[in-house]
């Protein structure tokens, strides 16, 4: 998950959040981020403070049904201009096939229809909603579309 302010010029601010260590180390030392946080979004959101925009990839679908909830209400708090997330519909029989090496089982939720009935929050509008097929697991041959929403805040003059 990531998010910064506004488009990128010298003095905006990137900052990440990943719950494993390999990968906070590997945006680290991309350089590409100001700040790099070591958690769970479920934990570090509520500390947070605004940022203008939000982007969180392919991390929700490990959420249960409540986290996501609690995960996009805080989300649609902190983002001053936007909100884009990225759904993943990985099949629970790719975390339980016999070709699944011990200790890469996961659970995986496809989140769609939650986040559809989350709803659209007053000052907010849903301005691209698009799936498509992203990757064919190397593991088990599952195909896994993803589904990115984004969500822009209305400028006072729009609100009628
Ligand atoms: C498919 S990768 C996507 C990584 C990155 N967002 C991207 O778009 O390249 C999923 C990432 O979600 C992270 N993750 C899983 N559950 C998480 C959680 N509850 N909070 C924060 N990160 C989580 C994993 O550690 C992993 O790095």
């Amino acid at each position: 998950m990531g998010s910064c302010n506004g488009t990128t010029t010298p003095k905006d601010r990137l900052v990440g959040v990943d719950v494993s260590r390999g990968m906070v180390e590997r945006c680290r030392a991309s350089g590409q981020y100001n700040e790099v946080l070591l958690g769970s979004i479920q934990d570090i959101l509520p500390g947070l403070s605004t940022y203008d925009h939000i982007v969180c990839l392919s991390v929700l679908h490990f959420l249960t049904a409540p986290e996501l909830s609690l995960v996009l209400a805080r989300c649609f708090q902190l983002a001053r201009l936007s909100l884009t997330v990225s759904m993943d519909e990985v099949p629970n029989n790719q975390a339980q096939g016999p070709d699944i090496p011990a200790g890469l089982s996961m659970e995986s939720f496809s989140h769609i229809d939650e986040a559809m009935a989350f709803g659209i929050p007053p000052g907010w509008q849903l301005v691209c909603r698009k799936r498509r097929l992203t990757c064919v697991s190397p593991l088990c041959g599952d195909r896994i579309h993803t589904t990115v929403l984004r969500y822009e805040k209305l400028k006072r003059s729009d609100i009628v």
